[in-house]
């Protein structure tokens, strides 16, 4: 034991050094190092040293065909879009950890959980260290929805939540949040890294023990001192990230890391005066306000696991004033752009290397698919020559660097969509084939593609 050695943990990565850095050698950021005491070495024998539950008998090997395949079991959170991100449900035993900034509706959507599952006569604990019994009330009411009838426990000592819970052995405990929960058996102040580990490390024992599922809010941190989630990612079953801007109400939920299901789905929500909402279209949230008749607009595909989402892309090409043009994007790959305004240039012949380029996906969403190339190339002739995009059209494809459209994969899913949400036309590869109600329009190339515009 050398408990007056001091050590250095990233709060973003939880990468340890041995000495100070400015930068985290690991992931890479800025000012992220904060110094802890060195964890002690887990004690042997006794109460068992995660939960301080006595030890269990040592374990016997079993053969796996003799093992019960029970982990089948799922309960429903109620919340449709929470189920469907976390691969059908709530797997008992588990320890999921929700990440996401603060004030982003962590704890709203975990009280929302609570009253939910309480409702289906699963006992819920909720157990917060960041707001009083009367803040989590209020928030209860503004809810409604059963929500006043989950079990509050105004504690952050891991042993006397614990405690509390093998008493009341709930279906499911939250801990809002991580970073505020302490135990004695490790130094260092809540929210190090040191201490968050511990804590969750805990909780997923009890978890597996007692076959609680267990809720864990983790608050993404910016630098400083309080370790983030991430630090947390390989401790837990599951992890979800809450994202979204707090000046938007949408929220996109999205698992990152998920032992019971995949990790592709996306759920998305609004937040309302009464609490979180699921969006059950969501391309029409991102489509929402589309100004029309505007030049420099067109609508693309992406898709979100199985999920076929339509997303506006907006360019706007402007004469450079001087000096070198710019390029600048908001949810688009940067070197993406260059290839693509060079292939425009070279192959139909549009001349962007005497105007800025700024192009943007809107809603906050990022294209990181090929097939998206189409639309973008469609926004950037339609800038360029100040001519709008069709309204009700869709553009799939990828383009190549000799000026080709590509397939692109799951077509008849994106089109499916788009005639859900009444487009008209689509602009696809010359070799596609769908069959839906929509007027497909097949361009070989992108020079086929700025005519046809
Ligand atoms: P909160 O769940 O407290 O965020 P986190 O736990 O991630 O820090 O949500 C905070 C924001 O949500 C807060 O700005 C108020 C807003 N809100 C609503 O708009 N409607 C509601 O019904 C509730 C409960 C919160
Ligand atoms: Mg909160």
């Amino acid at each position: 034991m050398s408990r007056t050695k001091t050590t250095f943990f990233c709060t973003q990565c939880g990468n340890e050094a041995a000495r100070w850095q400015g930068q985290c050698p690991a992931c890479g950021e800025w000012n992220s190092l904060s110094e802890e005491l060195r964890p002690r070495r887990a004690r042997a024998g006794g109460a068992s040293p995660r939960t301080g539950l006595p030890a269990s008998v040592p374990a016997e090997p079993t053969r796996l065909v003799d093992v019960l395949p029970g982990a089948a079991e799922r309960w429903s959170t109620g919340i449709r879009e929470l189920d469907f991100v976390l691969g059908g449900g709530v797997v008992p035993g588990s320890l999921i950890l929700l990440g996401g900034e603060p004030g982003i509706g962590k704890s709203t959507l975990l009280l929302q959980v609570a009253a939910r599952l309480e409702e289906g006569d699963h006992t819920t604990l909720y157990a917060s260290g960041e707001e009083s019994a009367a803040q989590v009330r209020l928030r209860a009411d503004r809810l409604g929805r059963g929500a006043e009838h989950v079990l509050f426990l105004g504690e952050t000592e891991l042993g006397s939540i614990l405690a509390r819970s093998a008493v009341l052995s709930p279906q499911a405990l939250v801990v809002d949040s991580i970073q505020t929960a302490y135990t004695d058996a490790v130094e260092g102040a809540p929210g190090s890294v040191t201490q968050v580990r511990e804590c969750a490390a805990r909780l997923q024992r009890f978890a597996k023990e007692t076959g609680t599922a267990v809720f864990l809010v983790g608050h993404v941190t910016k630098g400083g001192t309080v370790a983030g989630p991430r630090t947390l990612e390989h401790i837990v079953d599951t992890v979800l990230y809450f994202e979204g801007s707090r000046s938007l109400d949408h929220r996109v939920l999205r698992a990152t890391k998920n032992r019971f299901g995949g990790v592709d789905e996306i759920g998305v929500f609004r937040m309302s005066a009464t609490g979180l909402e699921v969006v059950d279209s969501p391309s029409e949230l991102f489509l929402g306000e589309r100004a029309t008749g505007v030049s420099g607009a067109a609508v693309v595909s992406i898709l979100e696991g199985t999920r076929p989402l339509l997303v506006e892309v907006q360019a706007l090409c402007a004469q450079t004033a001087y000096g070198a043009p710019q390029r600048v994007t908001t949810g688009f790959d940067r070197q993406r752009l260059a290839l693509l305004l060079a292939v425009l240039e070279k192959r139909a012949g549009l001349p962007f290397g005497n105007h800025d380029v700024f192009l943007n996906a809107v809603g906050g969403v990022r294209l990181t698919e090929p097939a998206s190339d189409a639309g973008v190339v469609a926004s950037l002739a339609s800038s360029l020559l100040d001519r709008p995009v069709p309204p009700d059209a869709l553009f799939v494809g990828e383009v190549g660097l000799g000026g080709e459209l590509r397939a692109a994969s799951q077509l008849e899913r994106r089109l499916g969509e788009a005639e859900r949400l009444g487009f008209r036309t689509a602009y696809v590869p010359a070799s596609a084939r769908a069959a839906v109600d929509l007027e497909l329009i097949r361009v070989p190339s992108v020079v086929e593609l700025v005519e046809a515009l």
